[in-house]
Order: structure tokens, then sequence, then C-alpha cells
């Protein structure tokens, strides 16, 4: 099956998780491109959508569904999102659509994140994808520094700017054997907004090849 065919299923699975009368959190990328055009049929049976980025916002209101500012809902029942790579452990990298901040966002306000992958995701341990972290544009070459101390090789990702104004930094070549120590040490430097581990806050269920991965913790 091609790598579209299968993000295709796994967007189709998750429409099943969506309940009538909700909002639904929606993250950002090709794998959930498929999953909004899925919601598209379901328009008039939710209330609407929470967005992660510009780009999925535009996606849904082409659809006419309405996206709501999260302060306005509160708690969502459901988030949908992809990622750039997923261990066992359904712990993510996730920030190659520069999305992270808000995708951690709407991922820590609700009840259950639903990550929807292909299979040319899944590692045994994540870093072979290059870890996004989103920073404060001055804090550039200090934000780096700190990473390099930390051991891993920082690259600017140069002409891109956040939806929220902010840069990327992306820390290759870094085998990531302690996700959730690593997030909360990247957290605690000053001018990162957020770092692309989904790690203390994991995915709940992973679903690839319509197959849904539920990890017991
Ligand atoms: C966006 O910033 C990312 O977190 C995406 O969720 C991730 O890059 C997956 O995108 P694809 O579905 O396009 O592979």
């Amino acid at each position: 099956m091609s790598r579209d065919a299968q993000k295709k299923l796994a967007a189709e699975k998750a429409l099943e998780y969506v309940e009538d009368g909700t909002v639904v959190g929606v993250g950002t990328g090709s794998t959930v491109a498929f999953f909004i055009d899925g919601l598209a049929r379901m328009k008039g049976r939710i209330e609407g959508a929470v967005s992660s980025s510009e780009q999925s916002t535009r996606q849904l209101k082409s659809h006419g569904i309405p996206v709501f500012d999260l302060n306005a809902v509160g708690p969502l029942k459901l988030y949908v999102d992809g990622a750039d790579e997923c261990d066992p452990y359904n712990r993510l990298i996730k920030g190659g659509g520069a999305a992270l901040t808000r995708e951690k966002i709407i991922a820590e306000a609700s009840e259950r994140f639903i990550c929807i992958i292909d299979e040319a995701k899944q590692v045994e341990v994540l870093g072979q994808f290059p870890l996004p972290v989103e920073v404060i544009p001055m804090a550039r070459s200090l934000v780096a520094r700190r990473i390099v101390e930390l051991g891993g090789q920082p690259v600017w990702r140069e002409g891109v700017t956040t939806d929220n104004g902010n840069w990327i930094l992306d820390v290759h070549h870094w085998r990531i054997t302690d996700p959730v120590g690593l997030e909360a040490k990247l957290n605690q430097i000053v001018g990162v907004v957020a770092c692309g581990l989904f790690a203390a806050r994991p995915a709940d269920d992973v679903i690839i090849n319509g197959q849904v991965r539920v990890v017991a913790r």
C-alpha cells in the first residue's frame, strides 16, 4: 500500500472516534489533510474544530467547518494529529510542519489524543528525524549553544517563521533514549517555546494501517 493510501486509511479509522455534537482538535500535515476531508462529511453532526495551524484552518474553512479559539471552548474530547516519528510507547517527534507548539497545546487540552501515521514513521528509538525546537527569534543562538551542550546538533530552519512568529531549530543525529527527560531539559532552556518531543504527554492511541495501538501506562 502506498504511503498516501496508508495515511488515508488511518485518517478514515480516526473518524470513527469523532462524536456528534463535539468540537474536534485538529492537527497539521498531509495525514491530517485526509482527516479534514473526511470530517467534511460529518459537517452537520459536529460543532466544529480547534485548529493547530493556519494551514489546517484554511482547509477546515474551505469545507465550511467552523473553527473555534481554544479559549472559547475549553477542554476537548478528542485531538487527531499525525507525527514524524513514533516509538513503541506512542511517544512522538512532531513539528516537521513547524506547528508543534499549537499541536502540543491542543494535545494537552484534550482528553484523548489519537495519532495517525503510516508505517514509515515507526521507530524503536526516536531521533532519526531531526527534532524540531521552536525558539523566540532573539534566543536562537543562545538556545543552539545550550542544545550543543546537551549533545545535539541544531540547524536553523532558515526562512521558516512559525504561526506564532518564532523560528525553528532542527536537532540532528540525536539518539533519544530518554525522551521524557530530554523533553524536560529542553523545556527549561530560556528562549525555547516548545520542543517537538511528545513524551510526557504521548499519544493515547496510534493508528497504523487501520489498526489501533494502545499502550498501557
Ligand atoms: C506538523 O508540525 C507536524 O507535527 C505533523 O504532524 C507531522 O509533520 C506529520 O506530518 P505528515 O502527516 O505530513 O507526515
